[in-house]
């Protein structure tokens, strides 16, 4: 991938030579970075080589840097790769004072960074029940995490098809378009793509949010399949205050919360 950052020290380079190493080697394992992919100024994919356990696509690692006085900022980050893919790939937006994406982005290939061992998190196929349709329904860099399920074999034994959502501002922060155009070469009329754009026009893109859209009607009719509690599963992704109002939208229509004792057909992940 092309990397056209201008070179800055990284952390470990900057950290004086007194400073304690900045990982217990339980908590973290020390990778390196492969790539740093810039999408748009604020939007990147970072790859990293990293003996981390075996996860389930949907899962989150936890990434992790030295800070000035060698503690580790650490954030989590959903797996973008499916978990038989290498290297790791991760995708993040830069945040202004973000204390660790200011960090990712000033990565090169070569540098170390750390990841937690184990990888966390739900919002996986292990954790639904069976259905005819699949929603992925995401904002963001919240993507990543539903292109990881959709390369995997099982989304498509399970479902018989899968609606991928991608809701940004911008077109061209609609990235991964290869990823999802292999998939779609793929899978056919299993796979529907829904990207959203909201602020502004565009010839191929619904322009509106996610849970207006499924009060309206746009997004059962652009993907052309019933969404409706029996008979699908809807995992949702990213913005807090999407992921809330869609949960409403869906609940007013007879979905309710997936739980490990109580399933349902909502299972959520709030970025922040
Ligand atoms: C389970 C989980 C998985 C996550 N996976 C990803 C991921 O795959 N990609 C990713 O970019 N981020 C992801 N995040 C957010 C990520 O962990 C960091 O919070 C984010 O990268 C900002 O880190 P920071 O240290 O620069 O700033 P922080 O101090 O952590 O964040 C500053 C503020 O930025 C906002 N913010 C944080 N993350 C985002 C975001 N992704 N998009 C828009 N606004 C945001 C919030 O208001 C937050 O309070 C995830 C968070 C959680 C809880
Ligand atoms: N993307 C940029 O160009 C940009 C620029 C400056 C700063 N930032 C900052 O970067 C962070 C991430 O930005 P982002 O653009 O990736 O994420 P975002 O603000 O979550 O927007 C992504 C998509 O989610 C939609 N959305 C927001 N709130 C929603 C809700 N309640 N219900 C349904 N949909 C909702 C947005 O629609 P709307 O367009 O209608 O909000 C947009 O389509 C934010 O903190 C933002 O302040 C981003």
């Amino acid at each position: 991938m092309a990397n056209d950052i201008e070179r800055a020290p990284t952390e470990q380079e900057k950290r004086p030579a007194t400073t304690p190493r900045p990982t217990s080697a339980a908590k973290f394992v020390e990778g390196r970075v492969v790539a740093l992919k810039p999408w748009t100024e604020r939007l990147y994919s970072i790859q990293v080589e990293a003996a981390v356990e075996p996860f389930r696509a949907g899962q989150f690692g936890r990434l992790a840097l030295p800070g000035e006085a060698g503690e580790m900022i650490v954030r989590p980050y959903s797996f973008v790769n499916a978990p038989h893919e290498r290297p790791h790939e991760f995708y993040f937006i830069t945040l202004e004072n973000g204390p660790l994406t200011q960090r990712l982005v000033r990565l090169h290939p070569g540098d170390p960074i750390w990841i937690a061992p184990r990888a966390s998190g739900f919002m996986t196929l292990a954790d639904i029940q069976d259905a005819d349709f699949l929603w992925l329904l995401s904002t963001g860099t919240a993507v990543g995490p539903f292109l990881s399920i959709c390369k995997t074999e099982e989304a498509w034994r399970r479902f018989k098809k899968v609606v991928l959502a991608h809701a940004v501002r911008y077109a061209e922060e609609l990235t991964y378009q290869e990823t999802v155009r292999v998939i779609a070469e793929q899978r056919g009329s299993q796979f529907v793509y829904v990207p959203f754009v909201t602020r502004e026009d565009t010839n191929f893109a619904l322009k509106a949010r996610i849970p207006q859209a499924i009060q309206d009607g746009r997004l059962e009719a652009r993907a052309g399949v019933p969404l409706a509690a029996e008979g699908s599963q809807v995992m949702i992704c990213g913005n807090p205050d999407m992921v809330a109002d869609t949960s409403a939208v869906l609940e007013a229509r007879g979905f309710k919360k997936n739980r490990r004792k109580d399933p349902g057909q909502i299972t959520v992940e709030n970025y922040w």
